[in-house]
């Protein structure tokens, strides 16, 4: 028989075996009630719509067209998967509440591909608990109070003093700046402006481009660049860890050991790769979501006089007392006097949702208000449809930090926040995964705020508006003027 009549003769059993495989397929989706939706192209599914830019404080035509034909929960294809997208607040909670039981983590492989197969946003189940720990230890309240504070002062204030009257500059980058030297000091005991701090930051910033791009590893590309930066950040982070281990050879420790790296080899059994990715991923976490978080603070407090007015008022008085006190630098009782301060720090992070949505993956088949969500798919639940939709939040269009006043029938909001607004807000996440640096993120937010409103005017220089890519992200880097005042 020749090779043709050999395909020939098997053309039939194949033909048959591929159409019941498709009516078995069929057969389990018919039976299953799946949420409404379109799967779109082979392959690609709609995963280019899904991605294409849009305003940050908004939900964007692709989520607001879909929502409306199908409703809060729908199903569609996205980055090569099956998926159930959800807007729906209750649904949100419960994905991320039931996470290790129904849902698992689960990112495309190409961030795992740059932030390491060690990164606790790609880990799951007792590795990811492990990590967890050490990253709470790190950035726990007490250290908040006794280590943090302190040192979240000294960069806010290195960042603002570096400030020239009318000048113009990219508040963005300057945020990142902060951020960044604050991470880098805690993490590794970098000074800021230092050669190496600075080398750093250079790779750091080619290695974040290529986090958010599309994963081609290919010569040139975004993605193989970041590649290459991702090994030189290793090299760095793995010379200070045989340096750090030989200082404790010779005995000669010091205050170094206070930081994350000294805190891990002193009291972990993690490996040397491990450590790395540990270190590279808290990088990644604590400094580009609260910078970008910072910079929405600006960009919404330049529009919004009348919070402006308030802050200054709140953070005058705390001034003030400090002044007759004779007292210097902040202090955590001080931090808690900031209370119009924490409302403007929710409606920043709900009106410009930094983190959009979460990876996640069904690991059981389940059941959620009459929809299947068949095990193995992947779920996205999409935290800024909930903070964006106008059922749930009066007029979520508006920069309005006094909503989160009213709420509360008390003067501030910082942690008590409670009703229909606290529940469905969840910009960092929750579960067993809410984000460890939330604490930091807001304290670094309200000390930026403090100095910022008592020593700057601002305006934009430049028109410029946050999108989402969906990483959020300002075109021309949020370029404001600023004139120097002293309110005392
Ligand atoms: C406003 C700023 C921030 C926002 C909006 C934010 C948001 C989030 C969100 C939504 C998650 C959950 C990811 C998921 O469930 O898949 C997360 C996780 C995490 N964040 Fe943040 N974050 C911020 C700042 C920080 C800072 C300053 C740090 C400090 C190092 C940090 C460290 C982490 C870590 C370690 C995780 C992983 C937690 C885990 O998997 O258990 N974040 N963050």
């Amino acid at each position: 028989m020749s090779d043709l009549e050999f395909i020939v003769f098997l053309l039939p059993s194949i033909l048959s075996l591929l159409l019941i495989c498709y009516l078995i397929i069929k057969r389990k989706q018919t039976v299953l009630n799946l949420p409404p939706g379109n799967m779109g192209w082979p392959f690609l599914g709609e995963t280019i719509g899904y991605l294409k830019p849009y305003s940050a404080t908004s939900i964007g035509e692709f989520m607001e067209q879909h929502i409306s034909r199908y409703g809060k929960i729908y199903k569609s294809n996205l980055f090569g998967e099956p998926t159930i997208v959800s807007a729906d607040a209750g649904l949100n909670r419960f994905i991320m509440q039931n996470e290790g039981r129904l849902f698992e983590c689960s990112y495309p492989r190409s961030i795992g591909g740059i932030l390491g197969k060690w990164s606790m946003l790609v880990l799951v189940g007792d590795m990811h608990r492990d990590m967890r720990t050490i990253s709470l230890n790190f950035l726990s309240h007490a250290r908040l109070r006794t280590h943090l504070l302190r040192d979240v002062e000294k960069h806010t204030l290195l960042v603002l003093r570096s400030w020239k009257e009318n000048s113009t500059f990219s508040a963005q980058d300057e945020a990142k700046k902060y951020t960044f030297n604050l991470m880098a000091k805690h993490i590794m005991s970098l000074d800021p402006g230092k050669p190496e701090t600075e080398q750093l930051k250079k790779e750091y910033i080619t290695f974040m481009k290529g986090v958010v791009s599309a994963p081609l590893n290919l010569p040139g590309t975004a993605y193989r660049k970041a590649l290459q930066s991702r090994s030189i950040i290793l090299k760095f982070i793995e010379r200070k860890m045989e340096e750090r281990i030989q200082k404790t050879e010779e005995g000669c420790e010091s205050s170094e050991e206070d930081d994350l790296l000294g805190w891990v080899l002193k009291n972990s059994n993690l490996s040397k790769e491990q450590i790395l990715d540990l270190v590279l991923s808290l990088l990644f976490a604590g400094h580009e979501t609260s910078s970008v978080s910072i910079a929405l603070a600006i960009y919404f407090l330049e529009g919004c006089p009348t919070a402006v007015q308030q802050l200054r008022e709140e953070h005058l008085e705390i001034a003030r007392a400090k002044k007759q006190s004779g007292e210097l630098g902040l202090t955590w009782e001080d931090y808690k006097k900031m209370d119009f301060t924490q409302c403007v720090i929710s409606e920043t992070l709900r009106f410009g949702n930094v983190v959009r949505f979460l990876h996640r993956k069904a690991v059981k088949d389940v059941r959620y208000k009459g929809y299947d969500i068949p095990c193995g798919w992947k779920v996205l639940p999409v935290i800024a449809a909930v903070h964006l939709d106008p059922s749930l939040f009066d007029q979520p269009q508006h920069f309005n930090p006094w909503r989160w006043q009213q709420n509360n029938g008390n003067r501030g909001c910082s942690s008590t926040c409670s009703g229909t607004t606290s529940n469905n807000f969840m910009p960092f996440g929750g579960g067993p995964r809410l984000c460890a640096g939330s604490e930091l993120a807001k304290l670094e937010m309200a000390v930026f705020i403090h100095h910022l409103v008592l020593n700057f005017h601002w305006e934009l220089a430049d028109m410029d508006h946050a999108y989402a890519f969906p990483f959020v992200d300002f075109p021309k880097g949020l370029p404001i003027r600023v004139q120097h005042h002293t309110f005392m």
